[in-house]
């Protein structure tokens, strides 16, 4: 169940955080991981974890936010591993307060990350997954994007974005036989939810309470993400598309 020997995977900011467990993850199912990530650093220390443990993995310098950089990512992919099966878009980004405290800059920020890039990746990729008549397209949202986050006004819509976007996607690619799914992680500790506690008595007030307000009484870890990644990439999740799975410990139940 769950094997995707020799599928190759791209993961958006696959370089820490939720990301690198997505890329170990999938790399232990059998996947060639292609960790597209700023980060270079992380990136390469990341993919030699992968390659340490037996699996496979590169890390490509990427900026999500510019196309250009996007094409040369996805060519550098296919000449080292072959045809894209699998695109994981989970970079993103964001900082904590309240929308009249927020800029314009910041809004543009904000959506070129969590939204904008995803257009460029899945512009990047689909093309080829069309021409297969195959693909997984997996969209890290939020749930944020499902029932909103006091101080992520901007976030919260890029995410609800990424969520309109994929289920258009998932009807316009359908007949390629491309699925596209959603999954959105509730609060899990990371380099972003760091820096957001760090920079913020708000963020870090709200986010120190999180155990205590989930049902299931933890936070979230890259793993627990990964799990639901692994099954919407896989063969079994075949017939499944366009749908939005929150992975949160309870936090968000929605109809
Ligand atoms: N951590 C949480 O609590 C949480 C909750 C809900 C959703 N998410 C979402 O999960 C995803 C992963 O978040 P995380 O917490 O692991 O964050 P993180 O900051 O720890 O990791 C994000 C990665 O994305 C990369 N990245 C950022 N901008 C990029 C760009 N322009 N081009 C290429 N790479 C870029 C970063 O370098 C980093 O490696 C994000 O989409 C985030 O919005 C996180």
């Amino acid at each position: 169940m769950f094997e995707l020997t020799d599928k190759v995977a791209i993961v958006t900011g696959g370089a820490r955080g939720i990301g690198k467990g997505i890329c170990a993850m999938l790399a232990k199912q059998g996947a060639k991981v292609a960790i597209a990530d700023l980060l270079m650093d992380e990136g390469v220390a990341t993919a030699a974890e992968i390659e340490n443990s037996g699996g496979c993995a590169i890390a490509v310098k990427t900026d999500i936010t510019d196309l250009a950089s996007v094409q040369t990512m996805v060519a550098a992919v296919k000449q080292k591993f072959g045809p894209v099966d699998v695109l994981v878009n989970n970079a993103g980004w964001d900082r904590m307060k309240p929308f009249m405290k927020t800029e314009p800059a910041f809004w543009s920020k904000v959506i070129d990350i969590n939204f904008k890039g995803m257009l460029n990746t899945t512009y990047a990729v689909a093309g080829d997954m069309m021409e297969c008549n195959s693909g997984k397209i997996i969209n890290i949202a939020s749930d944020a994007a499902r029932v909103g986050s006091m101080g992520e006004s901007v976030y919260a819509g890029a995410k609800g974005a990424v969520i309109s976007f994929s289920k258009t996607m998932a009807r316009e690619l359908a007949r390629n036989k491309i699925n596209v799914n959603v999954i959105c992680p509730g609060p899990t500790p990371t380099p972003l939810l760091d820096d957001m506690k760090a920079e913020d008595a708000f963020a870090d007030k709200v986010l120190s309470s999180m155990d205590k307000i989930i049902p299931l009484k933890r936070m979230g870890t890259a793993d627990d993400i990964a799990v639901a990644v692994v099954f919407f990439a896989s063969d079994e999740a075949n017939f499944i598309t366009g749908q939005v799975l929150s992975v949160s410990g309870g936090l968000t139940m929605v109809n």
